[in-house]
């Protein structure tokens, strides 16, 4: 089988995301079934963490066990890579033994050396860049939720940061819209989104008019983990970015709400919002072990067809 990764959302072609939502929904519905499903028996993931972690840990490591085999949790602080061993030297050890690899790390550099000297398949846990596994769990929610995306509005406010390239990527490959909202000074870079063009966002200077019509709205942390020394400095820029119950009425009650998760409530989003009516986030959250399940599978195995 050809030897693929996910090392960032646009990795993934049209066709191969749509079997992926349709293949998410057949494990998730096993699984709710509580019918055993151990494809990736003997199969072993290998889990290596230089950022802190609660979902994305609970959901590989659940999957695989899931799925019939096993995952290891390897972290900076006690692996030889926290101690200047090349990442490449890392690769070429921890793919010979294990036969899935999942990566969270800073620069998206890094992960890209991991996989060029890899022989099993990487997956981009999150990277100062990208975000795609948050991305295909907040994309099959939204269809789970309201149905296909295609030709929806999301509405992205805050930072322009990992989420949100990775928003920018998926809205090309899938033909949807995404209005961004950030303060002056943290606009969109669209090289660093890795963006083929900006015919599917536009920005918006208040967030009031990017949520106006959207069908979803999303946010996260005004500051990513790796960029806490300007906490400070965008507590003060990011003050009037705040999803509020007003931006939800001027999205309309059909919209949705999601954040990947941990929030601040008070910071980003008000807690009558994630915690009201229109927030899908527990959802969401648990959406990243039915997806991660999916993608696995298929990295691994190929299309399945039962
Ligand atoms: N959303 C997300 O990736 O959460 P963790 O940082 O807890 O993994
Ligand atoms: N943008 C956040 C997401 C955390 C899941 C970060 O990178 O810290």
């Amino acid at each position: 089988m050809e030897l693929r990764h996910l090392l960032q959302f646009k990795d993934l072609s049209r066709v191969e995301l749509d079997y992926l939502f349709d293949r998410t929904r057949v494990i998730k519905d096993r699984f709710k079934r509580y019918e055993p499903y151990h494809p990736l028996a003997d199969r072993t993931l290998a889990m290596i963490f230089e950022k802190s972690s609660t979902r994305t840990r609970l959901s590989f490591e659940a999957g695989m066990h899931q799925l019939g085999g096993s995952a290891i949790y390897l972290n900076t602080r006690d692996t030889q890579l926290g101690r200047g061993e090349p990442v490449e030297d890392a690769a070429e050890v921890i793919s010979r033994m294990v036969d899935i690899v999942m990566i969270r790390t800073f620069e998206q550099e890094i992960i890209e050396r991991f996989a060029a000297h890899s022989r099993v398949p990487v997956i981009n846990g999150l990277t100062n860049e990208y975000h795609p596994c948050q991305i295909l769990a907040d994309i099959y929610t939204y269809i789970e939720q309201r149905g296909p995306i295609q030709g929806k509005t999301v509405a992205w406010i805050g930072d322009s940061n990992n989420m949100c390239n990775t928003w920018l990527q998926a809205a090309e490959i899938l033909d949807f819209n995404v209005h961004v909202s950030t303060p002056p000074g943290y606009e969109v870079e669209p090289e660093r989104a890795g963006l083929f063009g900006t015919d599917h966002f536009e920005s918006f200077a208040d967030p009031m008019d990017a949520c106006r019509g959207a069908d979803l709205v999303t946010t996260d942390v005004w500051t990513s983990m790796g960029f806490e020394a300007e906490n400070e400095a965008r507590k003060k820029a990011f003050a009037d970015w705040c999803v509020d119950p007003e931006m939800m009425v001027v999205a309309g009650a059909e919209a949705v709400f999601m954040h990947c998760l941990p929030a601040h409530r008070g910071e980003e989003v008000e807690a009558a919002v994630i915690d009201g009516p229109q927030s899908v986030v527990w959802e969401e959250a648990a959406n990243r072990l039915h997806v991660q399940k999916a993608l696995m599978e298929y990295l691994l195995l190929g299309r399945i067809e039962n």
